[in-house]
């Protein structure tokens, strides 16, 4: 029997991607999957540093997979952003486990189960080359990740991303293309191409005529990206979300803060006269998300409330917010002496606000919606997608993959509640798998 290996994924899409990656590199070595860590001869944890609870995460799942170890002598790897930033010191902090690898390195996950170590050197930009998808991966699936970039250039003062993830590289769009085709073969009829900083892709065209050239596959039906931005939101990309049907009406565009000066302390680039300059040219019906940081260092109270009012003034669709996390080897954590730590109990204050500010508003928005109908793709047995990147559950009969429209009877805070109403497309049957080869014994 082939021998089983366990996912375990913490983080963000490029990390539910780049699982996917190493899952389709573990097969290709004769490895089954499991749905239970319990059973399986290898568990790999894909770890997220963004936040240090996203770490924690980490260091409590090995507390219960090394038990696992001692039973069954499972193997255990540590993947992502945690492995890249920790490097041999976790092998360290948890001797037990079998090997580290940096997210440049998805390929060589079967090598370093059977031979254990370190693998976290990041890869020359010029010679990194983009794992290819298994599009039978995503076969019974609507929707699919398409990585366009990898790293980040910018220096945001907060984020550990540029160190755990390393340049930018764009894809070549050809790659993208031809992978967004094999994705569609399967069935999947929604793409979101994603990168940390995606609108500043430069694999060969400019990010709005990727979109284009992915619009142009037959088949797919929607089109999203994240995440953006605001310095790298060209005209061009504006125009797209006029002219390019395929484009959904969603436009994640993080802010992270509504004071200058704040944005200023976190090398952002850019003022909120500018950053409201840029939304101000995007069609008003598009749904408009953001994160902010609370309680960044220095953060004053006068700050915080021009970050109320700004958040009041734009009429964000969705918010993302959290307390700003102390991240090593990051210009913030360098300065955090001399702009003054924010105490806990007052960034959580900050939080709360600007949570209870959001949550009033998108509850007003989603109920704004009962009565209407919304289109919907089907992403499994009564429950899809609105093209605004809202949760919808119906009741109906529709099946993964079809597009349809539901009447909204209801909504809460995280999603609309409705019937099928009608079916603006089936889903087509999807090609055929190929079909295994046989292996042929010699005697
Ligand atoms: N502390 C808190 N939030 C952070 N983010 C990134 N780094 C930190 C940090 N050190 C948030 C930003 C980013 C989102 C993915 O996570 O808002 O846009
Ligand atoms: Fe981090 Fe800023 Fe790069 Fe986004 S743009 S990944 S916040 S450094």
């Amino acid at each position: 029997m082939a021998r089983r290996y366990y996912i375990h994924t913490f983080g963000c899409q490029m990390n539910e991607s780049d699982s996917q990656r190493m899952g389709e590199a573990l097969k290709r070595s004769g490895w089954d999957a499991t749905a239970a860590a319990e059973s399986a001869d290898l568990i790999v944890i894909n770890t997220c540093a963004i936040r240090e609870k996203a770490e924690d995460k980490l260091f409590s799942a090995l507390g219960r997979y090394r038990l696992l170890k001692a039973q069954r002598g499972t193997r255990i790897g540590v993947a992502g952003c945690v492995a890249q930033q920790e490097k041999d010191a976790l092998l360290k902090r948890a001797p037990f486990v079998d090997f580290v690898l940096g997210p440049d390195h998805l390929d060589k996950v079967s090598q370093l189960v059977e031979q254990g170590g370190v693998e976290t050197d990041f890869i020359d930009s010029h010679q990194y080359l983009f794992p290819q998808a298994d599009a039978e991966t995503s076969r019974g699936r609507a929707t699919a990740f398409v990585t366009a970039t990898k790293g980040c250039d910018n220096v945001c003062s907060f984020c550990v991303v540029p160190y755990t993830r390393g340049r930018e590289v764009s894809r070549p769009y050809a790659e993208i293309v031809r992978e967004v085709a094999g994705l569609v073969a399967v069935g999947v009829r929604e793409v979101t191409l994603i990168g940390q900083n995606v609108n500043s892709y430069s694999g060969g065209c400019t990010f709005a005529d990727l979109i284009r050239r992915t619009a142009s596959v037959p088949g797919l039906l929607r089109i999203r990206f994240t995440t953006s931005h605001p310095m790298d939101l060209s005209p061009e990309l504006v125009r797209c979300f006029f002219s390019e049907p395929k484009l959904m009406p969603h436009f994640h565009l993080p802010v992270q803060h509504g004071a200058d000066t704040v944005l200023e302390r976190m090398r952002r680039k850019y003022t909120i006269a500018e950053y409201e300059r840029r939304i101000a040219e995007l069609p008003g019906k598009i749904a408009l998300t953001s994160d902010i940081i609370c309680g960044f260092p220095g953060e004053t109270e006068a700050e915080h409330e021009q970050n109320l009012e700004f958040l009041r003034r734009t009429p964000y669709d969705n918010l993302f917010s959290f307390i700003y996390s102390p991240r090593p080897h990051t210009g913030a954590i360098l300065k955090m002496a001399e702009w003054g730590e924010v105490p806990r109990e007052i960034a959580l204050c900050r939080l709360e606000e600007v949570q209870a500010l959001q949550m009033a508003r998108t509850l007003q928005r989603h109920r704004a919606r009962v009565g209407s109908e919304v289109e919907v793709l089907v992403e499994d047995r009564g429950f899809g997608r609105s093209r605004e990147n809202w949760t919808v559950h119906f009741q109906g009969d529709a099946s993964v993959g079809d597009l349809i429209r539901v009447r909204v009877e209801s909504a809460s805070l995280v999603a609309l509640r409705g019937l099928q109403a009608g079916v603006v497309a089936k889903a087509p049957p999807a090609e055929a798998p190929p079909r295994r080869r046989l292996a042929v014994v010699s005697a």
